[in-house]
C-alpha cells in the first residue's frame, strides 16, 4: 500500500483508475441495522470501520476487518480511531433502543444516547469530520395528529427514548448552524426483515419487535404472541405501523452520504418508511401465511405509550435522497425474517 503523509491509505481500482477508497466510521455496526448498513457500504466499495462496545451487538455481525471494540463515550479511543482511519463521515447507530426500558431507567438512555453521543460528535468535529448521519426514530413524533406523518409534524415524544432522539437531532441542527459540519437525521419507522443472503439477522435481547416475536412463536420459542390492544380506533382494532426492510434503511444511509456531499443545506432530516400501514393482526396473518404455521395468538391489553397509528409520508426522502424502498410488501419482509429465525433455531 502507498504511504501518503506517513499513513497507509487503502486503494481501490475503479474503472482502470487508482483512487482512494472513502472511509466511513459506523458506530453500532455490530447491531441489527448498523451491520446491514456496513454490508451495503462494503458492497459499494467503501472502507468501513465499526466502533461498537457489543453492549447489545454481536461480533459475528461485524463484516469489516476494521473493528474497534469500545464505547462511544471513550474520548481517547475516539481520537485515536479518527486519527488512525481518517473517515470521511460518521454513521451513528449506537444507542439503547427499548422504549419500555427508557421509561423505567431514563438516566441510562440520556447518558448513552445524548451524553455519549455528544462526546462522539465533538470528537468527530475536532478531528475535522464534516459529515454525520444519525439514526433517529418515528418515536420523536409521539402520538401524531395527522397520519401519514411529514417531517415538519409536531415533535412530542411520549417516552424518554424518543426524547433522547429528538434532543440529539436538535444538537445536530445547532452544530450544523454554527460549525462547518453537515448532518442528516434518518427517522426510521419500523425496521423489519433481515439480510436476504442470510449472513446477518436480527437479535435483540429480549426481543420485543412484533415480527420476530410472532416468528419466534411460530418456531416454538414462545408459547404464543400477545396482541397489545384490540380496541384502537383502527379498522381491525389493532395498532398500525409502517414496516420498512432493513436493507432499504441501509441503502438510505448510502444515499444520505451522497446527499450530504452535494447539498447546500447543512441539516437534513427524512422520514424513512414505505408509506404503507399494516395492523398487528395483518402482520400476524402474513406470518401465518409465510410460515404455514397456525401461530397461537392471545389478545391482551394495550402496551403503555404505543400510538395507534404510525405511518410515514416518505415523499421528502424520495426526492432529497433520490431513494425509494425496493421492498414495499409485507410478505417478502416477513420471508427474510423467517429464513433468519429458521437458521437461528435450526429449523428446516
Ligand atoms: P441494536 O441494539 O441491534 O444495535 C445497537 C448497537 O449499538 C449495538 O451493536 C450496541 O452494542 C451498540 N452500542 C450501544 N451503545 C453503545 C455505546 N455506548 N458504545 C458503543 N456501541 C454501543 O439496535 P438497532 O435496532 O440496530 O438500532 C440501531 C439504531 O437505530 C439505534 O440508534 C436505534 O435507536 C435506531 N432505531 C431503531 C429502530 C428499530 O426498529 N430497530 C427504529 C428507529 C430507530
Ligand atoms: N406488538 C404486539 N405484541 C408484541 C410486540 C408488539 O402487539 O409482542 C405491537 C405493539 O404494541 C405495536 C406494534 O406491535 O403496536 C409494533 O411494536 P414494535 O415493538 O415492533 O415496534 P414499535 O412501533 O413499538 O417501536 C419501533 C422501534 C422503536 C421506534 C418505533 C418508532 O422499536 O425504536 O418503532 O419508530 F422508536
Amino acid at each position: 500500500m502507498p504511504l501518503i503523509f506517513g499513513k497507509e491509505l487503502p486503494i481501490a481500482k475503479l474503472g482502470g483508475f487508482m483512487s482512494k477508497k472513502e472511509t466511513v466510521l459506523v458506530t453500532g455496526g455490530a447491531g441489527y441495522i448498523g451491520s446491514h448498513t456496513v454490508k451495503q457500504l462494503l458492497g459499494k466499495n467503501y472502507e468501513v470501520v465499526v466502533l461498537d462496545s457489543l453492549v447489545s451487538g454481536h461480533e459475528e455481525f461485524v463484516l469489516t476487518e476494521h473493528f474497534v471494540e469500545g464505547d462511544i463515550g471513550n474520548r481517547e479511543l475516539l481520537d485515536e480511531t479518527f486519527r488512525k482511519y481518517e473517515p470521511e463521515a460518521v454513521m451513528h447507530f449506537a444507542a439503547h433502543c427499548r422504549v419500555g426500558e427508557s421509561v423505567r431507567d431514563p438516566a441510562k438512555y440520556y447518558e448513552n444516547n445524548v451524553v455519549k453521543g455528544l462526546t462522539l460528535l465533538n470528537a468527530a468535529r475536532d478531528s475535522g469530520i464534516d459529515k454525520f448521519i444519525f439514526s433517529s426514530s418515528a418515536a420523536i413524533y409521539g402520538d401524531p395528529e395527522k397520519v401519514p406523518i411529514k417531517e415538519d409534524a409536531p415533535k412530542e415524544p411520549e417516552n424518554p427514548y424518543g426524547q433522547t432522539k429528538l434532543a440529539f437531532e436538535r444538537i445536530l441542527e445547532d452544530y450544523t448552524g454554527a460549525y462547518p459540519v453537515s448532518a442528516c437525521s434518518l427517522r426510521y419507522f419500523n425496521a423489519a426483515g433481515t439480510d436476504p443472503e442470510g449472513e446477518l439477522g436480527e437479535i435483540h435481547d429480549p426481543e420485543t419487535h412484533l415480527i420476530p416475536v410472532v416468528l419466534e412463536a411460530a418456531a416454538g420459542e414462545r408459547d404464543y404472541i400477545e396482541i397489545f390492544g384490540t380496541d384502537y380506533d383502527t379498522p381491525d382494532g389493532t395498532a398500525i405501523r409502517d414496516f420498512i426492510h432493513v436493507n432499504d434503511l441501509a441503502r438510505a444511509h448510502v444515499a444520505a452520504l451522497d446527499a450530504l456531499r452535494g447539498e447546500s443545506e447543512n441539516y437534513l432530516a427524512y422520514n424513512l418508511g414505505t408509506g404503507q400501514g399494516h395492523s398487528v393482526k395483518e402482520v400476524i396473518e402474513t406470518c401465518k401465511e409465510v410460515t404455514e404455521i397456525d401461530i397461537p395468538v392471545r389478545e391482551g391489553e394495550r402496551r403503555p405509550g404505543d400510538p395507534p397509528k404510525l405511518v410515514a409520508d416518505p415523499q421528502k426522502g424520495f426526492q432529497g435522497l433520490n431513494w425509494k424502498p425496493e421492498i414495499t410488501d409485507l410478505t417478502p419482509i416477513v420471508e427474510t425474517s423467517w429464513n433468519w429465525i429458521k437458521k437461528r433455531y435450526g429449523i428446516n
